[in-house]
């Protein structure tokens, strides 16, 4: 079976997009990691992309008249790469209709918590100072709505600690798990 094409969106550490090359070049997935985009250049997750090898598109959204015109300039990326599937990896951006118009259930989002508890921008913030006991992590699919569209896998993590950097390195280590196994599960259906 040929290898389906990924391009990881990330807009910042990318230890995600660094996770889903290795688990790739690894045999883990059966695909090929071909675009990373960040819409924050000089991010770190740029530097992960080039010692991966992996082609680079940054850009400001700031420098477009709307979402639609950059996504338009991203789609042509997308095209010229033959990409199946986005993985949306800490891009801290709502899709807008023209990338889910031209992938339909091709777009997937991790998201750092049990959803639907703790949509939005930090989440592990929200979790923690609602003071719950067990955290987690969500595989879905990308909608219109914020952090709303279908599940694909989660996993929960058990934490009753007080120290965040503590509890972000178990959630990334999950993460990091859970995004191939959802990736494994999407594939056979595009
Ligand atoms: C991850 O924890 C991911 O779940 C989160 O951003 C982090 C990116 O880490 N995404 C969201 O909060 C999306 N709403 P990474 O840059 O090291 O992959």
């Amino acid at each position: 079976m040929t290898k389906k094409r990924i391009a990881v969106f990330a807009s910042g550490n990318g230890s995600n997009f660094e996770a889903i090359v290795k688990a790739c070049n690894e045999g883990a997935v059966n695909a090929e990691v071909v675009l990373c985009v960040t819409d924050r250049p000089g991010a770190f997750v740029t530097q992960r992309a080039y010692r991966a090898a992996v082609p680079v598109v940054e850009f400001r959204p700031k420098d477009y008249p709307s979402k639609a015109d950059f996504e338009t300039m991203l789609l042509s990326h997308l095209k010229e790469k033959e990409v199946d599937l986005i993985c949306l990896a800490g891009y801290m951006r709502i899709i807008g209709e023209t990338l889910l118009e031209a992938y339909p259930g091709r777009i997937l989002n991790i998201h750092p918590s049990l959803l639907p508890a703790f949509k939005g921008a930090d989440a592990v913030g929200q979790a923690m100072a609602y003071g719950v006991k067990v955290f987690g992590v969500t595989v879905h699919y990308v909608d219109s709505s914020l952090d709303g569209g279908k599940i694909i896998a989660q996993a929960a993590i058990s934490y009753e600690g007080t120290d965040r950097d503590d509890l972000e390195a178990l959630i990334h280590a999950r993460e990091h798990i859970l995004y191939a196994e959802a990736i494994n599960k999407v594939l056979p259906t595009i």
